[in-house]
């Protein structure tokens, strides 16, 4: 079989080098750069079209945003969507990975590819779908190793797209009864994390007006065989911030206005400014000067141990911070310095320029969880003052003898 995949980001690349394992496969973007950079491999990686004729099976997994007003930006789906109509024959199957709500692939894709190719949907050609379950920087969970969901417009079809992921997950398929029924599982499984967090991030900002560390409480009812585990953070990125966002669209456009998935929307897009919030007043409690203060920002990739710096929420506390006039240094050496500048305007310094009023300890890379507390208090001014988002060096802290100030989540 000749499959194409569209899309080689962070899920069509490894989706697109597994398949090359076991069948012919070919890969298809629109970004020329990142074709020149894939060359040598086995996939025959391209951004002509016409290299897509001789593909049977198509694979889109394209991004799925959300534009300003955090509305589903379809663009790059109903592109890709678009090119694979143009090169669609009689008996071809569409597969789509890229997260979208319930009912998008059915009622907005297949007649899109109906109108291009000239075919007949469910005659002619066929579509499924399948999610995508990839956690970028993870070496356990990976395409081979986590179960995988597919799906397809009839029971023939649904065999012939499970033969092909069973040939290269070695956990297992699970067939979903239908198309909706594997988009809404992808979006719950998003939505969920993301609600789960924002009780999490609510529940710091009790525990900050008590006086008590949430890492320690959570810690604590842990223990509790039934205690789900989440914890306070920024939720940035390209799933969890993103996708409810599509279920929120689907449940408006059913007029329904989701209560509890805007509320989680609404607390996690708030915790940069908040956590910027919290550095200003405890620098004034200080009697630091705050149009005078200098603040160090460690990380600001969307997540620990990863070099992904979309939707990363670090940025708004920075803003938030320069707001008020604190003249703040940003380093991250597994960000790309130069997409930094481009994408948010802000300089990664290569290091730090100490001395420092405060320290933000903003992802948790594995290089900024080893450090000392002492080399911390080195870079400051004075007494250590350090703003630790994750909680990293909260039981260090206890032991750490001299005056410090330290804030955690
Ligand atoms: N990154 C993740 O962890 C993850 C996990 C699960 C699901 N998803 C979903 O998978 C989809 C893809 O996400 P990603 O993170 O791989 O995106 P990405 O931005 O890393 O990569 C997408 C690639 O698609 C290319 N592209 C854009 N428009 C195109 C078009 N019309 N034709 C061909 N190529 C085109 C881009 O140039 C880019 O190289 C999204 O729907 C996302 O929500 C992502």
């Amino acid at each position: 079989m000749q499959i194409a995949v569209l899309g080689l980001g962070y899920v069509g690349l490894p989706l697109a080098l597994s398949l090359a394992k076991k069948f012919s496969v070919t890969g298809f973007d629109i970004n020329s750069n990142r074709i020149d950079k894939l060359k040598d491999s086995s996939v025959v990686f391209t951004s002509n079209k016409d290299d897509l004729r001789k593909a049977s099976f198509y694979i889109i997994a394209v991004p799925t945003p959300v534009n300003e007003y955090n509305q589903p930006d379809l663009n790059a789906l109903f592109s890709a969507t678009r090119i694979v109509g143009s090169v669609l024959k009689k008996g071809d199957i569409v597969v789509y990975e890229s997260t979208v709500y319930p009912g998008c692939t059915e009622d907005e894709c297949a007649p899109l590819l109906e109108e291009i190719s000239g075919l007949k949907y469910g005659e002619d050609f066929k579509v499924g779908y399948s999610p995508e379950r990839i956690n970028p920087g993870d070496k356990v969970h990976t395409i081979e190793t986590v179960c995988k969901v597919v799906s397809g417009c009839d029971d023939e079809v649904l065999e012939k797209i499970a033969s092909v992921y069973e040939a290269i997950v070695d956990a297992g398929i699970y067939r979903a009864p239908s198309i909706k029924i594997a988009e809404a599982a992808k979006i719950i499984e998003n939505t969920q994390r993301d609600v789960n967090i924002a009780f999490m991030n609510e529940l710091s900002i009790i525990f900050g007006r008590m006086g008590i560390n949430t890492y320690d409480v959570l810690e604590a009812a842990k223990t509790k065989w039934n205690f789900l585990h989440f914890g306070p953070g920024l939720v940035g990125g390209h799933c969890i911030g993103v996708d409810p966002y599509y279920l929120v669209h689907k449940a408006e456009e059913l007029k329904y206005h989701p209560q509890i998935i805007n509320a989680g929307r609404f607390i996690n897009d708030s915790m940069g400014g908040y956590v910027g919030k919290k550095i200003v007043k405890n620098l004034i409690a200080e009697k630091i000067k705050i149009y005078e203060a200098r603040v160090l920002v460690q990380g600001i990739t969307f997540k620990e141990n990863v070099d992904d710096i979309r939707n990363s929420k670090v940025v708004d506390l920075i803003k938030e911070l320069r707001d008020y006039n604190i003249d703040v240094d940003v380093i991250d050496e597994m960000a790309d310095a130069k997409e930094t500048e481009a994408t948010y305007g802000i300089t990664l310094l290569k290091k730090p320029r100490p001395p420092y009023d405060a320290i933000v300890l903003a992802v948790a890379h594995d290089k900024y969880s080893k450090q000392k507390l002492s080399e911390l208090k080195e870079l400051c001014k004075n007494k250590l003052f350090l703003f630790d988002i994750k909680g990293v060096f909260r039981k260090d802290i206890k032991h750490f003898t001299e005056n410090n100030f330290y804030w955690s989540l």
